[in-house]
């Protein structure tokens, strides 16, 4: 809840604004997916692309953001669901600045993920299915936490004692078992100019 002496200041210079002075739209690409189905691989590659673009974009990285924002914070249900609402308030200042914003996420719940939606106007939100069947990434396992989590040295690890919840119906699913890396960027890209962002 917010404070009943706090009174919200508008700026001067307004999303709009920022938008005309950048000659794109903003929003946020909101990944989710299991851990090593290429959420962080693709969002750089994303990152990369629209760069070269001259289109402003960032990227926050669920591993990263645990370096430093939400580093007291852990993968109890809780724990997730705060992290996962601190990353959607940050995603809209991005938004609000007037910036592309990927966040790659597990972001294992649909109603956490909903609730983020709802910070958002019309289209801002862009909810993609990093869509890779949970075996390829077990067997992918980039950081050896699957085989960890196995041997029970890690506990509440998605998907395997913690539940993932596909989405029920998200704006974009990118299959990375079938797609290249430079592919899923590219069909990123283009749902972005279909949709009149860039
Ligand atoms: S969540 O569910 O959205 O709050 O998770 P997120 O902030 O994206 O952090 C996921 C990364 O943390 C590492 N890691 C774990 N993931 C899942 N479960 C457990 N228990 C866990 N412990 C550590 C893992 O490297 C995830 O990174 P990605 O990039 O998804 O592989």
């Amino acid at each position: 809840m917010v404070h009943q002496h706090i009174v919200w200041h508008p700026t001067a210079i307004t999303k709009k604004d920022r938008h005309k002075l950048n000659n794109h739209k903003s929003c946020v690409l909101w990944f989710t997916g299991y851990s090593g189905s290429g959420k962080s691989t693709i969002a750089n590659e994303l990152d990369c692309q629209l760069y070269e673009l001259g289109i402003q974009s960032y990227v926050l990285d669920g591993d990263n953001i645990r370096h430093g924002l939400n580093k007291e914070l852990g993968f109890s249900p809780e724990d997730r669901v705060e992290n996962i609402r601190r990353v959607g308030e940050v995603a809209k200042l991005f938004v609000d600045s007037g910036q592309i914003v990927t966040t790659a996420f597990i972001s294992p719940f649909q109603k956490d993920r909903d609730q983020v939606r709802q910070l958002f106007a019309g289209n801002e939100f862009i909810e993609v299915f990093v869509d890779c069947p949970f075996e390829i990434c077990e067997q992918r396992d980039p950081k050896g936490l699957y085989q960890k989590a196995r041997k029970g040295e890690i506990r509440d690890f998605t998907g395997i004692d913690s539940p993932y919840e596909a989405p029920i119906n998200p704006e974009l699913t990118i299959n990375t078992a079938k797609h290249t890396v430079h592919e899923a960027a590219q069909l990123i890209i283009t749902h972005l100019k279909i949709n009149g962002i860039i």
